[in-house]
């Protein structure tokens, strides 16, 4: 570990002296969704089902943990109470794309060795190397409420099928902060993701094998409000890092949601799985919300490059200063040289990823590009 810091803070200066990016000439270009050709999309929906057929490697730690889709989740689930709400909340994001990047691999492989089971792979190019680059941009599809569920994200063939059933949940007890406008909350019925099993959730600790079918329960109202394009150019017009997290993170209550909180809640409503703060990278569509929150970051940093570059600030430890909700709680704020742990999602040997491995997607451990 000391040597890992010292390395890093060797890096770091070179970095800052302006040497040192690792080649990255070719960078995979990440698209929105429906800048996907249909053939495009459908390599992604088996890229997901591919991480669906694969056994967990977690299983051991994670009862519940049946696949290796399930390690995301159950590595999210115990991570949850850490990790949001902090400085390196954002960052947490390349971490996360280096280790899509090995499950697309591990995929690929899958894909040639299993070929009758996923045929088509076999046939589409871009399944090693474009799977998991992908991002949905909302803004698209909250110009009125009643966009929102025509989303192509939500496409019964070509995207991730639709709302659940309606459930009035107005009486339940159990839920904390209802979510006005909620049109759903039971099981999809359409798309690729019908059938799929949730393994884990909900809740806190909640690593049991638990099987359930996917929920969803669209807020169109809470979409519109959070998802819109006056609110990410007010998060794209904060002067510092220090600020732009917070317009991005926003707040815990309904009023005081923004981006981050609009694709969870406005999706997963009341009970949908999303809006779970524990078990929500159940939900697929988990994926594709946080790569465009990675993106709008990237936007962020490349309107003052040089100087954002390096700019990262905010609380290690969760919902203390500036998001103390709950009180005051003892923190230092983070630097570029803090470590994240992406524990059992990438090998032992490179599961410590430094923040600034991961503040340039064109450098470091990153080499992506957002179109
Ligand atoms: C949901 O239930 C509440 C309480 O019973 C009721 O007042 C409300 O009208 C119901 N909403 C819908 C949309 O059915
Ligand atoms: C929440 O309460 C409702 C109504 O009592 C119940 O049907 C539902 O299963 C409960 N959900 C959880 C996660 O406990
Ligand atoms: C889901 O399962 C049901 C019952 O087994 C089946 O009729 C349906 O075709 C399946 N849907 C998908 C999308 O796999
Ligand atoms: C966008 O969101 C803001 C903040 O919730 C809201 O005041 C504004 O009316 C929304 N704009 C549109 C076009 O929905
Ligand atoms: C963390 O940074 C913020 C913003 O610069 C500052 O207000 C706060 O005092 C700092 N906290 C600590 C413990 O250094
Ligand atoms: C779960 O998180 C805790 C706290 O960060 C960590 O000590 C533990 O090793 C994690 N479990 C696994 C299986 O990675
Ligand atoms: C990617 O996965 C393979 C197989 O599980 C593993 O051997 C390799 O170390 C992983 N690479 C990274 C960067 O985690």
């Amino acid at each position: 570990m000391y040597l890992r810091a010292a390395v890093t803070s060797v890096l770091l200066v070179v970095v800052q002296l302006g040497f040192a990016d690792c080649d990255c000439s070719n960078p995979v270009v990440r698209k929105e969704w429906r800048a996907l050709s249909n053939s495009e999309k459908l390599a992604y929906i088996d890229a997901v089902k591919c991480l669906q057929f694969q056994p967990s490697q977690l299983g051991h730690v994670y009862d519940g943990a049946r696949c290796r889709f399930d390690d995301f989740q159950a590595t999210h689930i115990n991570n949850t109470d850490y990790i949001h709400w902090v400085g390196f909340f954002q960052p947490l994001s390349g971490g996360i794309a280096l280790s899509c990047l090995n499950m697309s691999q591990i995929c690929g492989a899958y894909a040639a060795m299993r070929g009758p089971n996923l045929k088509s792979d076999l046939n589409r190019k871009s399944f090693f190397n474009d799977a998991w680059h992908r991002y949905w941009d909302w803004t698209l599809d909250v110009n009125t409420e009643a966009d929102f569920p025509k989303s192509p994200v939500f496409d019964p063939v070509y995207g991730f099928g639709g709302n659940g059933a309606y459930i009035n949940t107005t009486l339940w007890a159990n839920i904390s902060q209802h979510v006005p406008g909620k049109t759903g909350g039971g099981c999809i019925s359409t798309g690729p993701f019908a059938n799929m099993s949730v393994n884990m959730g909900p809740g806190a600790n909640s690593f049991s094998y638990n099987p359930r079918c996917l929920t969803r329960d669209f807020s169109p109202w809470f979409a519109t409000r959070t998802l819109n394009a006056s609110v990410v150019a007010s998060a794209l017009r904060a002067p510092d890092f220090y600020e732009f997290d917070r317009r991005v993170e926003g707040g815990v209550t309904i009023d005081t949601g923004t981006y981050h909180s609009g694709g969870h809640k406005g999706v997963g409503g009341d009970t949908g799985e999303i809006t779970d703060l524990y078990s929500s990278p159940g939900e697929p569509v988990f994926y594709l919300h946080h790569a465009n929150i990675d993106r709008l970051w990237d936007l962020w940093q490349r309107l003052d490059w040089p100087s954002r570059k390096y700019d990262i600030s905010g609380p290690d430890t969760a919902y203390a200063y500036p998001f103390n909700f709950y009180g005051d709680k003892p923190y230092r704020n983070i630097t570029l040289d803090y470590q994240m742990d992406f524990q059992g999602l990438l090998s032992t040997d490179s599961q410590i990823v430094a923040i600034d491995d991961v503040m340039d997607i064109q450098g470091g451990r990153l080499c992506y590009t957002y179109a």
